[in-house]
């Protein structure tokens, strides 16, 4: 396993700080339901994809997951944290067909090629919502036709008592809540997929604020749409 260091951009103190990666890495598999949510994401990544990206990797957890039914998967995982970067070398203990890049995400991606999925969960809520969206545009660039984008994200709730009980399910207390997220809802990053050329987009799997959002890179120019019927 390789590691590029690509580092461009300002760190917000929280994911570079070892005991706030450690105390996240500690609960990381104690979240309700997260289980669900990344298996149906590990559906829509197909098995025959060469190349994977994954975004804000933290310890190389979706690569982890993804790899052991894609013998032919080479990925590459994108973070600007050193202490996940650290982890996530020791959980993907060196394996070469794994790449770590070290690299900020509110700056745009580095020249990385082409990639049959771009995955990422739990991660690109913290960027601002201009850079989200911007971010989507250089993911359907990075997409070969045919390719799969598959964020598995924490979403906004429609009201604060939504949002209040999201943190009771997940037996967070709502002051330590990530001061570096920057949620939205799930419509709105819906529309920005469909408007950036992102075809099947959908929620493809929900509970309260985790949400598994999917769009795939159409193999060919899109049919236009049927004409409407002439006026008599
Ligand atoms: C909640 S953790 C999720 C990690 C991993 N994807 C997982 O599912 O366990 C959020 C990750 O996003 C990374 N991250 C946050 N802001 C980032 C940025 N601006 N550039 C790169 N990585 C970022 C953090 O370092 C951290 O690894």
């Amino acid at each position: 396993m390789t590691t590029s260091l690509i580092i461009d951009g300002v760190c917000p103190e929280e994911w570079t700080a070892a005991e706030h990666v450690r105390r996240y890495l500690s609960r990381a598999d104690g979240y309700p339901r997260r289980v669900e949510g990344e298996s149906v994401l590990l559906e829509h990544v197909p098995r025959d994809a060469r190349r994977i990206l994954d975004l804000g990797t933290g310890d190389g957890r979706l690569l982890a997951l993804l790899r052991p039914d894609r013998p032919e998967m080479r990925g590459v995982g994108l973070d600007f944290s050193e202490p996940m970067l650290e982890a996530a070398r020791v959980r993907l203990a060196n394996d070469q067909r794994l790449e770590l890049v070290e690299h900020d995400l509110t700056q745009p991606l580095p020249a990385l090629g082409r990639f049959d999925a771009v995955v990422s969960s739990f991660a690109i809520h913290h960027l601002e919502h201009e850079r989200k969206r911007s971010l989507y545009a250089e993911v359907f660039e990075m997409l070969e036709p045919g390719g799969v984008f598959a964020n598995l994200e924490h979403v906004a709730s429609p009201t604060h008592r939504l949002h209040v009980a999201f943190f009771a399910a997940i037996r967070e207390p709502i002051e330590d809540e990530d001061p570096s997220d920057r949620l939205l809802d799930v419509e709105s990053q819906l529309a920005w997929l469909r408007a950036l050329g992102f075809d099947e987009v959908d929620c493809y799997w929900k509970w309260l604020e985790m949400a598994l959002l999917i769009g795939v890179k159409q193999t060919e120019a899109r049919e236009p749409p049927p004409r409407p019927p002439a006026c008599v």
